[in-house]
Formats: C-alpha cells, structure tokens, sequence
C-alpha cells in the first residue's frame, strides 16, 4: 500500500481547522454571486494567486476579507458542509471546528447567522458521513477582552452547543494574559479551553496559555520547542499540539517542509496531531498535511499521530475507545 492510501485510510480527528479557512476561491466566488456583491479580483486563478504569504498578518489580511462573502445561514451551512464532505474523505471520523463570530458581527450579522449556519452542517454531516463534530468560539486576540466578553455573552444562547472557546488571530504583541478573564468565564461556564500560542510568539506565550488561561489544548505550539523545560512539561501533562505542516510552511514559521519538527516533537514524547488549519489558503485538507511531513515519519509514528488526534479530542472516553 502506498504511503498516500495508507494515509487516508487512517481513521482521524481534526482538531484545528477554522471553518472560515476552508473557503475555496470557488466557492468565495459562488457566495459573493448568490449575496450580489463583488469581489475585488477578477477570477478563481487571480484569487489564488493572492494565496503568497510571508508572515501570519499578510495572511490573515486576505482570510477576513474573504469571509466578507459569508452573509446567510445557508452560507455557513454549505461552508461546513463543504468542509465535512471533504475531510471524510480523508478519513476524519471526527472533527472539532473553530469559528470566528467576531469576523461576522462586525460586520453586522447577528451571532447566530454563523453559529446556526454551522450546526445545521455538522448535524447534516453527521447523518450523511456519520461524521461527529464539536464547535469551538475562537476570540480574535487583535481585538480587546472586553470585544471578547461581548461576544461571550451573544454566545450564551448558544453555549450548550458550543464545546470550547479558543483564541486566534495576530499572536505577537496580544499575549494570552490579555484574555484571562473572558477565559476564566468560559471555564466557569463548563467549557474547553484552547489557544493559539508558539505560532509566532515566544515560548512565554506557552506558558501563559496553561498558566494563566488553563488551556485543555495548544494550538500550533512549535516555538515550545525553544525551551527544554517547557518540552519537559508539556510532555510531562499530556498537553495535546494541535500541529498543522501545510500552514507552518506557508507563513514561514518552517523555512522548509523537510525540516518541520513533527519528529522532534514525537522524540521529546510531545503529543503532537495533524491539521489542516487554514486549508483552502494553504494548500491542502488533512490528508495532504500527513503526507507532507510522511517523508520524516515511519508508519508507525503516521498511525500514532492519528491516535493522539482522538486522545486530544474533547470526546469522551467511550467514544475515543471506539476510535482507536
Ligand atoms: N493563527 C492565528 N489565527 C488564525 C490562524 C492561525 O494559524 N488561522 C486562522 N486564524
Ligand atoms: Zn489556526
């Protein structure tokens, strides 16, 4: 069996895959006709032309511009429906999606045009593929703690479909501590806590991710690696890292694919998954972020990265034994 195939056959969860990045330039241009408002490039190759990257800012500039087609429920639901269709056949049995509703209400669609729109797709997925999926409310760390608590309080409605809040968007200057409190609400309020840290930001990042927003997950989490007592620790918790190949490499966090740290991170007894993170805008589903770094990796560390996808995962323990 190829390396491809034995790939896709392995069962998996995606852990890190914001919805609002799987928005093909396809499909951008079939929303942007549906909503009859246009789009400031021409055609689908000029789009993803734009698709060149040095930094996380230049990518998230063109990634909230994209979203501005996302008008109606209907949009999210086709938006994630189009996703799960895609991440089954990549062999997802699960997945736990981040969205970004502040991208939405700032633009003045009500919280739950986007939180609606992606629940009827996961419901629909589930039934269609038997894929089960988990919803996570990411803060935009750009903005401040009290935009964040806004947008809290829009979701309270919602919270009891909502696994976890998670935090993204420009890492360097908008450390975790920021976000203490809105983080502290949500634990009270029962939910997961996850963060992006260690994408672009120092290992002190890391540290205040589990120290001060008491995360059950890091996202990313690669500059962990500078500090050998944080390693030590991380490994020591079974802290999950939500690791995705394809996105380091187009926002140059990996100068080179062939050097992506995914085997270290096994070696210093990390727990590292696969994700696709952003994957209309770099460049391939789940799939293609294992066989990106397969060339570094046996099969059996392949396979156990799809393990620890599962253990990762917010399911629970009855269900994560059914999967692996
Ligand atoms: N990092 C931070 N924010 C994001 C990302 C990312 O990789 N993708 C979408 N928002
Ligand atoms: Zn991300």
């Amino acid at each position: 069996m190829s390396d491809s195939d034995f790939i896709s056959g392995l069962p998996k969860a995606e852990l890190h895959l914001h919805v609002e990045g799987s928005l093909e330039p396809e499909q951008m241009f079939a929303f942007a006709r549906r909503n009859r408002i246009s789009i400031p490039f021409p055609n689908v190759e000029a789009l993803r032309a734009a698709y060149s990257f040095n930094s996380l800012q230049d990518f998230l500039d063109i990634y909230y511009q994209g979203a501005d087609v996302l008008r109606t429920e209907e949009d999210f639901r086709d938006l994630a429906l189009a996703y799960f269709e895609r991440a089954h056949e990549d062999g997802v049995a699960h997945a736990e999606i981040f969205f970004d509703p502040q991208t939405h209400t700032a633009r003045g669609l009500p919280f739950g045009v986007a939180a609606d729109g992606l629940l009827a797709g996961m419901k629909e997925a589930e039934a269609k593929f038997g894929l089960t999926s988990k919803l996570i409310l990411c803060f935009l760390r750009h903005l401040d703690e009290d935009d964040a608590f806004l947008t809290f309080a829009d979701a309270e409605p919602w919270l009891d479909r909502i696994a976890g809040v998670g935090l993204d968007s420009s890492e360097v200057g908008h450390p975790p501590s920021k976000f203490a409190r809105v983080f502290e609400a949500a634990g009270k309020a029962g939910l997961k806590r996850v963060a992006h840290a260690g994408e672009e930001g120092p290992p002190e990042y890391v540290l205040e991710a589990l120290d001060v927003l008491h995360i059950d997950r890091l996202d990313h989490g690669n500059r962990s690696l500078e500090s050998p007592e944080l390693v030590t620790r991380l490994a020591r918790a079974g802290m999950t890292l939500t690791v995705c190949p394809l996105s380091n490499h187009k926002l140059c966090v990996v100068d080179d694919l062939a050097a992506h740290p995914i085997a270290d991170m096994l070696g210093h007894g990390l727990r590292p998954t696969i994700n696709s993170d952003d994957p209309a805008y770099f460049g391939g589903y789940v799939a293609d972020n294992y066989r990106a770094v397969a060339p570094l990796l046996t099969r059996d560390q392949l396979a156990t990265l799809a393990r620890n996808s599962f253990l990762g995962s917010f399911l629970d323990d009855a269900a994560v034994t059914r999967h692996i």
